[in-house]
């Protein structure tokens, strides 16, 4: 079956190891099935929304994402990775939408509920980025995509879209698609930071990034919380909730050994700098091949924007053509 994919990111940093494991490694995988159509979006009008004083930031941070997107392996020969701010259409979309959601239903959002919190607006929660899930929707709708891989917080985004496409469709045509979920394997959906701490975010100070130098990395492992009680190599520690091990469960390749050091190390006699050392190769591994990667892409800025813009195109046309269908299933095309 063919299938359409959108999904995005906000510019406001670098992507860490919780987005690679969360979104970034199931994107990869569905792109290679010639079947896909993939649409990435580098969310800059949804990072705005809480950003409006510091725009220069969101600048910033669509290099950096779209670095981390092709560090990570998303290919511009296979993927349309695009700039949501270049895409009109997506804002008159929401427009519509607005219409069909109300005030006490975007309120009911428990995602939007704890960023409100998180982000201590108080009563002076901007109202773009109130009704941001409804933007949203207007992003997955206006590609028609029937999947969307995003981490479980996300949830929430893809119930109201599916609300709103249901009301759509029965008030004026059937012309949305009804997306769902693609949701991380069980388990990595929440990489927790490496204090242990909830999970990995920008706002903790307590994640792995894809840029982060094998030196940064090493640093970050060596301070990663383990068991407090294993105080020395002969004592038993505990293996749930140790971030080492947690990790190693996400990252690692060879499972047999993972069961060893597991046992031995809740046995005692295992220390915490030889399981360190363990997942700081592991990371090696699977984080350098990134890095190389993302290195040899900044070297050219120009050709980021390039592709930036070559994929703004592509996804406006695309764009512009389900608008066109939404305004006449509304009848308001009114010149046509
Ligand atoms: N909300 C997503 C995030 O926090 C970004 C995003 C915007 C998105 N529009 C989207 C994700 C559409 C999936 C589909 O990073």
């Amino acid at each position: 079956m063919t299938n359409t994919i959108l999904t995005g990111d906000r510019p406001t940093g670098k992507l860490h190891l919780g987005h690679y494991v969360g979104s970034l490694k199931n994107r990869v995988a569905l792109q290679e099935d010639p079947e896909n159509k993939m649409f990435i979006m580098v969310a800059d009008q949804q990072a705005l929304t809480d950003n409006a004083r510091n725009p220069q930031k969101v600048a910033d941070n669509i290099m950096e994402v779209a670095l981390d997107y092709l560090a990570a392996g998303l290919d511009p020969s296979k993927s349309t990775i695009f700039i949501q701010s270049q895409i009109p259409q997506l804002a008159e979309l929401t427009l519509y939408f607005m219409n069909l959601v109300t005030v006490s239903r975007v309120k009911r959002n428990p995602t939007v509920k704890a960023e409100i919190l998180q982000k201590e607006f108080g009563e002076s929660i901007p109202t773009g980025f109130f009704v941001y899930p409804i933007a949203q929707a207007a992003d997955i709708t206006a590609f028609k995509a029937n999947l969307v891989p995003v981490g479980d917080d996300q949830q929430p985004m893809l119930e109201q879209t599916r609300e709103i496409v249901r009301d759509f469709n029965n008030i004026y045509a059937p012309v949305l698609v009804e997306p769902v979920a693609v949701l991380p394997p069980k388990g990595s959906g929440r990489l927790p930071g490496i204090d242990g701490q909830g999970k990995m975010s920008k706002s903790l100070n307590n994640g792995i990034y894809l840029a982060d130098s094998m030196d940064v990395v090493k640093k970050k492992v060596m301070q990663m919380y383990t068991d407090p009680q294993h105080i020395h190599v002969a004592d038993p520690g505990r293996v749930e909730g140790n971030m080492v091990f947690t990790y190693l469960d996400v990252f690692g390749t060879d499972s047999e050994k993972i069961a060893d050091l597991k046992a031995q190390y809740q046995k005692g006699g295992l220390g915490d700098v030889a399981i360190k050392r363990y997942l700081i190769d592991v990371l090696d591994n699977q984080l350098t091949p990134m890095r190389e990667r993302r290195e040899m892409f900044a070297k050219d800025p120009a050709a980021i924007y390039e592709m930036l813009q070559k994929g703004s195109e592509a996804a406006e046309k695309v764009a512009a053509q389900t608008l066109s269908e939404v305004k006449t299933a509304m009848g308001i095309n009114y010149f046509k």
